[in-house]
């Protein structure tokens, strides 16, 4: 069992940035990543039409074999992982906007989020919120065309540049000092976001947290995979190819699937 891939998937490319996280520190694991590019974005969809999407990609990587599946999505996580927790019997690990250390670092109490608006509206991301931080003012921001944009081969693109522009004015004008990437998609803005930002914005996401979370979570179920070969990894997409592939190392084959 412990030689099973890993299963990740997302509404597209953007958990690629988790799946990178992931191999980096369990280079022994194999993995099979899903990008369900053809449904993207989930982030405008109702809860019950994320569900379902996420039923469907968990269902496909079951039947691979997966001993573990990392939702690599904010928003599928927000709105489905306690659905595919109650119904599946492997572990899942889900990932969500890293709000608590922006609460409890800022210096000028206040902190900018950029994520979709499924994940900004859901009851879990709510929960978090005024658990860690009710007492500074957070700016909210949907993060809307961002994904439509990646997935589509525009991320270095003048569209990109104006709708970041449009999206942190607001943030910069509240003196943040913080601002929490809760979108896979969106650690492949960094470039972008550090020349935009003042200079003293930090920018967090989750990834490296996340796969410290699939790790302890392998070994506290014997799960780890203790043939010392580095693993191999299978990259599926119902959307184009070569779009998923520029994100990812040369050697890295991404194959079309329609599901
Ligand atoms: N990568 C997904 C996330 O983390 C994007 C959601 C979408 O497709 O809108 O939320």
């Amino acid at each position: 069992m412990s030689k099973q891939p890993i299963g990740i998937f997302d509404s597209g490319v953007g958990g690629t940035s988790i799946w990178k996280e992931i191999q980096t520190l369990l280079p022994y694991e194999n993995t099979i990543y899903l990008a369900d590019s053809a449904h993207a974005p989930y982030g405008t969809k109702s809860t019950d039409a994320i569900i379902e999407l996420s039923i469907k990609n968990t269902e496909y990587l079951i039947k691979q074999g997966c001993k573990l599946i990392v939702v690599a999505c904010n928003t599928a996580t927000t709105n489905a992982i306690n659905t595919l927790r109650n119904t599946y019997n492997i572990p899942f690990i889900g990932i969500e906007p890293a709000i608590k250390p922006a609460a409890l670092n800022t210096k000028t109490n206040a902190v900018g989020i950029l994520a979709t608006k499924g994940t900004l509206s859901s009851a879990l991301f709510s929960k978090t919120s005024n658990l860690f931080a009710n007492h500074i003012t957070v700016i909210e921001q949907e993060g809307n065309g961002i994904v439509e944009l990646i997935e589509n081969g525009k991320l270095h693109s003048k569209d990109m540049r104006s709708l970041l522009e449009l999206y942190l004015t607001p943030m910069i004008d509240a003196h943040i000092d913080y601002l929490v990437l809760g979108c896979t998609h969106y650690p492949y803005l960094m470039p972008l976001l550090v020349d935009l930002l003042p200079s003293n914005v930090k920018i967090i996401d989750s990834g490296e947290a996340v796969a410290k979370q699939t790790k302890s979570v392998l070994g506290k179920t014997n799960l780890l995979n203790s043939t010392l070969e580095i693993g191999e990894h299978a990259f599926f997409t119902n959307g184009n190819p070569s779009i998923m592939t520029s994100l990812l190392n040369p050697e890295c084959h991404v194959e079309y699937l329609d599901f």
